[in-house]
């Protein structure tokens, strides 16, 4: 069947025509694998460049589609999602697969919108879950497996779970051994989580190998009881990276297999948890590549990696319009996005999200500091510089914030949720969520 289709395909890459990255991803998954297996090793480099710039290009189109949208009279605030480059991240994360044969799940701690999950459901092999609701999602709205992480489970929550994930992944040996033959029972995977005790995340809350951290087992605990325990694994999983390139994976692993290689013999799989900024620009998807390669290599297992961010980074914008001025010192613009109910990374990390057409304060002639609605006087943006002085009404759209937003925006000071919308296609817009009362009232009692 595709046989002309990969031919073609072959030439446009050889020939390094930008038209090959269509080509490669409207191919069928077997007809990409002779594509793949056809090229040189320089052929198959160009292929990751030229589809890493194909993306690029999309996503250049997309931030003035986002801009045209917050100029219009779309309604305040939204989170609005574009599809089009969800699947332009997909297709990037889907050729990492495609190079190594590795299993790919979206984590829906990051991103859970599911209006976008049945052509993302397309490209990954499944979703992974911190706990039932989140197991049930990926269950029912997204294909594929499921699996579940928890740094401690309650009987109760684990029976629900079991219902919905093909892995249980367990933090201790005493959770092992008090769910393990429940979990077996019901025919799931068992994995261990494990410290690979190496990380370089400078933010101490998002480190999960920081002193004393509660995530993983560490090896000195683990290789005392692992022995006794054996026969209950199929695999290892670790997490210890946070918005970091393929460099920081080759560190991590090799700590890890010095650790933990030695008992990985015969496992089924190992994942390698989330953090990796695959879709970023500079990101180095070879090296990703040779890593995934070569640990298979090594160790006979199925590889899994499990980001959340890089699915959806840089496709969604959050909307604001500019309700007031207020003077005090400096124009203080107040809007009706809040960092503390519609955007709390900006607080807890912290960072200052970046605004569509703005530069940091005083580049631009007209500086404001952006705040929230909210009472807490931290609710606080940052300070931006325009190029017009600001008017009440203006738009604001603050960007990448598809991830850890909507999963974590609150009803804080009983201000609403945004609206969350779609452009499909890259145009139609489709309102998918409009919150209000009920959804305020119904959190409360
Ligand atoms: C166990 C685990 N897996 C996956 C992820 C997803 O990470 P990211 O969204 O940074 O790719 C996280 C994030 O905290 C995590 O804790």
């Amino acid at each position: 069947m595709d046989g002309s289709g990969i031919e073609s395909t072959i030439r446009a890459i050889t020939a390094k025509d930008r038209r090959a990255a269509g080509e490669y991803h409207a191919l069928s998954d077997g007809a990409r694998k002779e594509v793949i297996d056809a090229l040189g090793r320089s052929a198959v480099e160009s292929l990751t460049h030229i589809i890493k710039n194909a993306k690029k290009e999309r996503f250049e189109a997309g931030y003035e589609r986002f801009l045209a949208i917050a100029n219009d009279a779309i309604r305040t605030p939204v989170y609005l999602l574009d599809e089009t480059l969800i699947e332009e991240n997909m297709r990037v994360t889907r050729y990492v697969k495609d190079r190594t044969g590795c299993k790919i799940l979206h984590a829906l701690k990051a991103y859970a919108s599911f209006a976008t999950f049945p052509m993302m459901g397309r490209y990954l092999d499944g979703t992974c879950a911190s706990g039932a609701n989140e197991a049930r999602l990926g269950h029912e709205e997204f294909a594929g497996e499921v699996h579940t992480f928890a740094a401690a489970y309650k009987e109760e929550e684990l029976r629900r779970i079991l219902r919905y994930s093909n892995s249980i992944i367990f933090n201790s040996f005493y959770q092992l051994d008090k769910f393990g033959k429940m979990a077996r029972k019901n025919g799931k995977e068992i994995g261990l989580r494990v410290n690979p005790g190496y990380a370089e995340v400078a933010t101490e809350i998002y480190n999960p190998c920081a002193p004393c951290s509660r995530l993983g087992i560490t090896h000195e605990v683990f290789a005392e009881e692992f022995p006794k325990y054996r026969h209950m694994v199929d695999g290892l999983h670790f997490h210890a990276m946070c918005e970091q390139n393929s460099d920081v994976l080759e560190r991590i692993l090799d700590t890890f297999g010095k650790l933990y290689g030695r008992y990985v013999q015969g496992l089924r799989w190992v994942n390698f948890g989330g953090g990796h900024h695959i879709t970023r620009d500079d990101y180095d998807i070879e090296r990703l590549i040779k890593l995934i390669n070569a640990f298979k290599r090594e160790y006979d297992v199925q590889v899994y990696l499990e980001p959340g961010e890089s699915s959806v980074y840089n496709a969604g914008v959050l909307i604001s319009s500019v309700l007031d001025i207020v003077r005090n010192e400096m124009e203080v613009a107040i809007v009706d996005a809040s960092a503390e109910t519609h955007m709390p990374d900006v607080l807890l990390m912290p960072y200052r999200p970046h605004i569509m057409k703005s530069a940091p304060p005083h580049e631009l002639a007209h500086t404001y500091r952006v705040a929230g609605p909210s009472c807490l006087a931290g609710d606080v943006m940052g300070d931006y510089s325009f190029v017009r002085p600001l008017d009440r009404g203006d738009k604001l759209a603050f960007t990448d914030m598809a991830l850890y937003s909507i999963v974590k925006s609150t009803t804080f000071n009983g201000i609403n949720l945004p609206d969350i919308a779609v452009i499909r296609d890259g145009g139609t817009i489709e309102v998918v969520k409009r919150f209000g009362y009920k959804d305020y009232r119904g959190r409360l009692s």
